[in-house]
């Protein structure tokens, strides 16, 4: 069998396949627009299917267009990623919806070109906007693409060549279901640790049929730990809270205030009574080791800080983001 004829007939049964086992319940695969194919991607860049699906499904019940979108705040944007983590991507959604907004008029942008110069699309992410949402025959290279191919041609993970691979094996017909398709494949049959090639469509044609063994769990590198003093001070209904500006995690949430900025003597008054709570939280490089003082006050207070600052009431807590530690503490603990 020549490359070409071989190239056609992996991505042909692949898409076969998806008709077939693929997972069309998953909700961006239905009612399909490039703006819900663009907040679906931009959500599993880094987080597994599983977990995205009812962040997504509640970004769209606020959001289902880019009308209703056009008009959030970054904050608003950001209160649907609490929990969902990586909230840089919250933020490049916020500055893509306003370059739409200003450069297209509102219209989801059609070219590739214009859509990889958009704030947290790479080449991949407008790969898969073009396949699955214009069905334009466009190369896709995320983690499962990257394992599946270079399995099927016995070849090293190398950056450049696997697009190339990619490239090569991406067709121009039934572009959305084979796109589908080979990230289903990398996500049930040919996965990391257990590849099933017994239900595998392209076992025929596979150069690492049955050869890849079945992988021990990869050890996870030990992180660092980072301790944290906040000092959360509250009245009744209100919680003082600040903008995080430091870029290394949760940036742009709003978070109690934190005692490396400086001292809290300053800041506070005697408050009528304190508690203490610790949690420890993981992110996906530090452990966080938190320490909370909690203040309690009859009423909110004016303070004397270049740091923003807000009260913002319970009821309206849902309109910020905030991290999910900060938040489970302010709805249950307080
Ligand atoms: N990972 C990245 N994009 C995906 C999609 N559209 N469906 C399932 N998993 C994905």
């Amino acid at each position: 069998m020549n490359n070409a004829t071989k190239n056609n007939k992996f991505s042909k049964l692949i898409s076969d396949w998806y008709l077939v086992n693929g997972r069309d319940h998953l909700p961006w695969r239905k009612q399909i627009t490039p703006y819900r194919i663009w907040i679906s991607e931009i959500m599993l860049q880094q987080t597994q299917v599983q977990t995205v699906i009812p962040f997504f499904k509640r970004f769209i019940n606020k959001y289902p267009n880019l009308k209703s979108l056009s008009i959030a705040s970054e904050d608003e944007i950001l209160a649907l990623w609490t929990g969902l983590g990586f909230y840089r991507r919250a933020k490049n959604i916020y500055k893509t919806k306003e370059i739409i907004k200003h450069d297209y008029k509102n219209i989801f942008p059609k070219k590739f070109e214009d859509l990889i110069a958009l704030p947290g699309i790479g080449k991949s992410t407008a790969g898969a906007i073009m396949s699955l949402a214009y069905q334009e025959p466009y190369p896709i290279l995320d983690a499962n693409v990257k394992r599946v191919i270079s399995r099927f041609e016995n070849i090293k993970k190398n950056e450049k060549k696997l697009w190339k691979l990619s490239e090569m094996l991406t067709p121009k017909n039934n572009i959305f279901a084979y796109t589908q398709g080979i990230m289903d494949l990398g996500a049930t049959a040919c996965s990391v640790r257990e590849p099933e090639c017994q239900s595998c469509p392209v076992v025929k044609i596979c150069n690492s049929a049955f050869q890849t063994s079945i992988q021990a769990p990869k050890k996870h590198k030990k992180k660092s730990i980072k301790k944290i003093n906040f000092t959360l001070a509250h009245s009744k209904q209100s919680f003082l809270l600040f903008k995080k500006e430091e870029k290394t995690f949760w940036e742009s949430l709003w978070v109690p205030f934190d005692n490396e900025n400086s001292k809290k003597e300053m800041i506070f008054k005697k408050p009528k009574k304190t508690k203490i709570k610790n949690i420890n939280h993981a992110l996906s490089h530090l452990n966080l080791e938190i320490t909370i003082e909690i203040f309690e006050y009859s009423a909110p207070f004016k303070i004397k800080t270049n740091l923003t600052h807000q009260w913002i009431t319970k009821d309206d807590i849902n309109n910020y983001g905030l991290p999910k530690p900060i938040k489970t503490i302010i709805e249950n603990y307080v």
